[in-house]
């Protein structure tokens, strides 16, 4: 059996900017969660292995009713993690068992805020494999963003969930997420989009 003094020794960390890089390699967590003991650490999205995690982990997400319920086409889980590494500032964090096997996954990328005129953290995926859900594996994943995302000088981390998303709503605002809004008169933020392909 594989320790996760192991996993952390093999582990390669990545960022698409230089100081960044080395901030990230020196980055792992390890926390007995309530019933798991799991190692999360940064994905070298330059790594085949890596980037094939990424590729099955969001697979496994597209596949969950709260992700969809569609897998994703096969092109895209196979080249999405390449893809991801060509994107300025994004980052992926997975989170290993206790025999390195890959149980969680959470993926950022960089915006801006005009109001603040700073860059800010956009939590983009979070999954965690079914079998290891309610240990705390998605806020110990945020966590490694987190801290990445201060040392970036970000005035905020920002995501989406979709209203009927208990799970995670739950677990986001344990972290300490809530609802965007500026005047509670004006409301709260909707999530919008527009297909374009
Ligand atoms: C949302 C998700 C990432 C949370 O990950 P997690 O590591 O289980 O998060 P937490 O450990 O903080 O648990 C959060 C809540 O999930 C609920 N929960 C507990 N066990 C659970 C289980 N077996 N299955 C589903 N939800 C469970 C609980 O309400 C828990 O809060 P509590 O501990 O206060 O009771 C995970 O449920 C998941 O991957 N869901 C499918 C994909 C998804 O919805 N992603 C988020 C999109 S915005």
């Amino acid at each position: 059996m594989m320790t996760s003094l192991t996993c952390r020794a093999r582990a390669k960390h990545h960022t698409n900017r230089g100081c960044a890089k080395s901030r990230l390699r020196r980055r792992a967590l390890t926390t007995p969660s309530a019933t798991k003991h799991v190692t999360c650490r940064f994905l070298d999205l330059s790594s085949d292995e890596d980037c094939t995690m990424v590729g099955a982990l969001l697979n496994e997400y597209a596949s969950d009713a709260m992700g969809g319920a569609t897998p994703l086409a096969p092109d895209v889980v196979r080249t999405v993690g390449a893809k991801l590494n060509e994107v300025p500032g994004a980052m992926s964090v997975a989170a290993f068992d206790e025999n390195c096997v890959p149980v969680g996954l959470c993926n950022s990328l960089m915006g801006f805020s005009t109001f603040k005129a700073l860059p800010l953290c956009n939590i983009h995926d979070v999954y965690v494999k079914p079998s290891h859900r309610g240990c705390g594996i998605a806020p110990q994943m945020l966590k490694l963003i987190e801290e990445e995302a201060r040392a970036r000088g970000c005035c905020k981390l920002t995501l989406e969930v979709l209203s009927n998303n208990e799970s995670a709503k739950t677990s986001y605002e344990k972290y300490g997420f809530q609802a965007y809004e500026l005047d509670p008169d004006a409301g709260q933020a909707l999530f919008w989009e527009k297909a374009l392909r």
